[in-house]
């Protein structure tokens, strides 16, 4: 099993150019399904949930090739309408992949998503929108079966919740249907906008995004595009993290500054200095490290939750007390007892988690259980005392790519045995 070993308390100081958002890749991949030439998707992370997309994509019939970080996608012969549980259990938000297999193929057969590390994540937006399109779906021990008779149709769609996830799915099965759909209370995420850009480079007729009404009125084929995926907005503010909880002085490049603006408060709370300019971030920490006061998770323009758990972690070490308000998943505090091993004082009710930060945070083993969590343990353990040892590596490898060569260029102890 491999473990990644910390020695903490060496500032996290240098310049980074930040990765290609792995939210973006994943649902982009899905969509070069639905064209009938080859795509080219640049700037798209060299990721295990990457790996996984491009085996389904693989298993589908596409052909695959990838070029550092190019990935060509070639969609001609893609004929199968089924996916594995296997490939299905690698990554849960494979659920996309069915509104593209019913658009190109008119059916399509995928094993239940089920429970993840998050808590349990129910995929009842995506099928009532995916019937309101005209995919007939039938529940069989496990397994979603699904057909569509005749061609997907457009149809006005409100959804309950502004779920990231079902938005790109509707927008997948709605860009080649019959007619004009509409999206009401659609996610505002800019992924959302970073697929919906692909999309219309092939063709599609999209309006709307990053507002709460998307409309798309369908075409009758899609054709391959390059396009270059949008940075990593929770990749860049976990490196922030870092920053802010060592102290250090990091110029980040390649960075969308609107997009992380959600999170620029806790770091202005936590005392530190932001300078922006162009597609260059630049964090310092000199002062002392304050509390961040009050994060409530929230849908975009809201603060992200996958931005939770690493400012979490820096708020560890803050003087003064922070508090949390999750309100997107319902489990997603499990990197709290974890962060406790490292000697932070953190109490967990419900969906609140209160913070009373401590001077020194000290090297313990500890466990990775969800993606953000496992980063947040890795923030933690570069300003705890000693050595840190992290296992369940591979949930952190599913959105950092090369976090420990990334880090270690910023002069932090850290090394992958
Ligand atoms: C995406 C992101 C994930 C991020 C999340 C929220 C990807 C690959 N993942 O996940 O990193 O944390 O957005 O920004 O892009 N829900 C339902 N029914 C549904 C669908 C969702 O109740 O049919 C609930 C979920 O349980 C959750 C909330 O809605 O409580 C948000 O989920 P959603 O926006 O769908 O997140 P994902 O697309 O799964």
């Amino acid at each position: 099993m491999s473990r990644l070993i910390i020695e903490g308390g060496r500032p996290l100081c240098g310049e980074l150019r930040i990765q290609g958002a792995k939210n973006s890749a994943l649902p982009i991949l899905t969509s070069a399904l639905l064209c009938d030439s080859p795509s080219i998707i640049h700037n798209c992370p060299d990721l295990s949930d990457v790996e996984a997309s491009c085996s389904i994509l693989k298993y589908l019939g596409c052909e695959i090739t990838r070029v550092g970080e190019n990935v060509c996608i070639d969609p001609s012969g893609a004929d199968k309408f089924d996916i594995p549980e296997d490939l299905m259990r690698e990554m849960r938000s494979s659920i996309v992949f069915l509104g593209a297999i019913c658009a190109k193929l008119g059916k399509a057969r995928i094993s239940f998503p089920g429970g993840c590390e998050l808590g349990p994540r129910p995929i009842d937006l995506h099928l009532s929108a995916l019937k309101q399109l005209g995919v007939v779906i039938e529940e069989d021990h496990g397994w979603l079966n699904c057909h569509v008779d005749g061609r997907l149709h457009g149809a006005n769609i409100v959804m309950s919740f502004p779920s990231v996830g079902a938005t790109e799915n509707i927008m997948l099965a709605a860009a080649t249907a019959q007619g004009t759909t509409t999206i009401v209370n659609a996610a505002r995420e800019p992924e959302i906008d970073d697929v919906a850009d692909f999309l219309r480079q092939c063709g599609a007729k999209i309006s709307g995004t990053g507002e709460s009404i998307i409309t798309i009125e369908g075409v009758s084929h899609l054709k391959g595009c390059e396009h270059t995926v949008m940075p990593d907005r929770i990749v860049a503010a976990t490196y922030m993290a870092a920053t802010g909880i060592t102290g250090g002085d990091l110029t980040l490049t390649g960075v969308n500054i609107r997009h992380l603006s959600p999170v620029l408060p806790a770091f202005f709370e936590a005392g530190c200095e932001i300078y922006t300019e162009g597609d260059l971030i630049h964090i310092q920490r000199r002062g002392p490290l304050k509390s961040v006061k009050y994060v409530r998770t929230m849908p975009y323009p809201g603060f992200p939750t996958d931005a939770q758990a690493p400012i979490m972690a820096m708020s560890t070490k803050a003087y003064g007390t922070s508090i949390f308000i999750e309100n997107i998943f319902e489990n997603r505090y499990k990197h709290a007892a974890e962060l406790v091993r490292l000697g932070a004082n953190i109490k967990v009710e419900g969906k609140v988690a209160i913070v009373e930060g401590t001077e020194n945070l000290f090297g313990a083993a500890v466990e990775a259980t969800d993606l953000r969590g496992g980063a947040a343990l890795v923030v933690a353990g570069l300003a705890a005392e000693g050595k840190t040892v992290v296992t369940g590596l591979h949930h952190i490898d599913r959105g950092y790519a090369g976090i420990e060569a990334e880090l270690s260029t910023l002069g932090a102890k850290i090394y992958r045995m």
